[in-house]
């Protein structure tokens, strides 16, 4: 993402939303963050439930659909967009930054800079869905930024449903991520990257399997810090203190989203609207 926008931005355009989609529910892990930094920011949230999962899906339907989501993102006039989902991230947003004028950031950067700044001895692990890992768009991130430090990837796709189905502290958890874990374990990092929208909701039992000593990075956080850094660097800030709306779209029937994205955004959802993604 360029950090500065050349064009004067007229003050109607502070005033404009901004926008975040995922592939579901997983993102709100992202919006809560920005939430929590931007509180007096207007947010439209889009969850692909449709069309969910992206995880295994193959590059060229995740582009389509991420370029769909913007499309309807941009109909709702927002002024810049936050791709939330770590799997589109990692394989369209370059081709969306490419084919749209709009200021749009991805969870890869935030989450490798983090790790960059983290670790000590230059050994990073870096989970995620199917999609993420065999991108490798994180190690070409940190690699990119600091070349001699070593990347170790691991798909995760079970802690995806895990996260879902609220199996937080279950037994059934640990003994999944003692296996999954158990490579990276064995390769001594002492930084693991959670690459993915879902992984943030089991940070206990993962710190617990990876010991004390590994730091875990929340990409959602540090995304949310760029997003503030971005519009403050840009005068993109809302002007006014008052009270901003968050509106929450979905491409199926809302009830699920309503009742698993409580447990994600730690807060309840008001309400959810149901659009087709497919007019986009
Ligand atoms: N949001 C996805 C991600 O962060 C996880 C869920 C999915 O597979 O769609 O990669």
């Amino acid at each position: 993402m360029t950090l500065l926008i050349k064009s004067t931005l007229s003050h109607k355009e502070n005033d404009k939303p901004i926008g975040i989609f995922d592939s579901g529910v997983g993102g709100l892990t992202v919006a809560k963050q920005v939430f929590r930094l931007l509180p007096h920011e207007k947010v439209i949230y889009f969850g692909d439930t449709g069309r969910y999962p992206y995880g295994p899906r193959s590059q060229q339907i995740v582009a389509k659909f991420s370029f769909q989501n913007t499309n309807f993102l941009l109909k709702e006039k927002v002024k810049f967009i936050v791709v939330a989902c770590n799997t589109a991230s990692a394989v369209a947003l370059p081709q969306l930054q490419k084919h749209y004028q709009i200021p749009m950031i991805g969870v890869i950067d935030p989450g490798a800079k983090a790790a960059i700044g983290t670790t000590k001895n230059r050994r990073v692990g870096v989970i995620g869905t199917v999609g993420t890992i065999s991108s490798d768009a994180y190690r070409k991130a940190i690699q990119k930024l600091s070349s001699g430090i070593k990347v170790f990837s691991l798909p995760c796709p079970l802690f995806v449903s895990l996260a879902e189905e609220g199996y937080i502290d279950k037994k059934a958890t640990r003994l999944i991520a003692e296996d999954y874990l158990s490579p990276l374990i064995k390769k001594d990092v002492d930084t693991l990257v959670l690459g993915c929208t879902h992984y943030p909701l089991l940070k206990k039992v993962l710190s617990q399997v990876m010991g004390e000593d590994v730091r875990l990075i929340d990409s959602a956080e540090e995304t949310a810090k760029e997003v503030r850094i971005f519009l403050e660097v840009n005068k993109l800030l809302r002007e006014s203190k008052g009270k901003a709306y968050h509106k929450f779209y979905v491409s199926d029937v809302p009830d699920k989203f309503m009742q698993v994205g409580r447990r994600f955004l730690k807060n309840r959802i008001g309400k959810v609207r149901r659009i087709d993604i497919n007019r986009y």
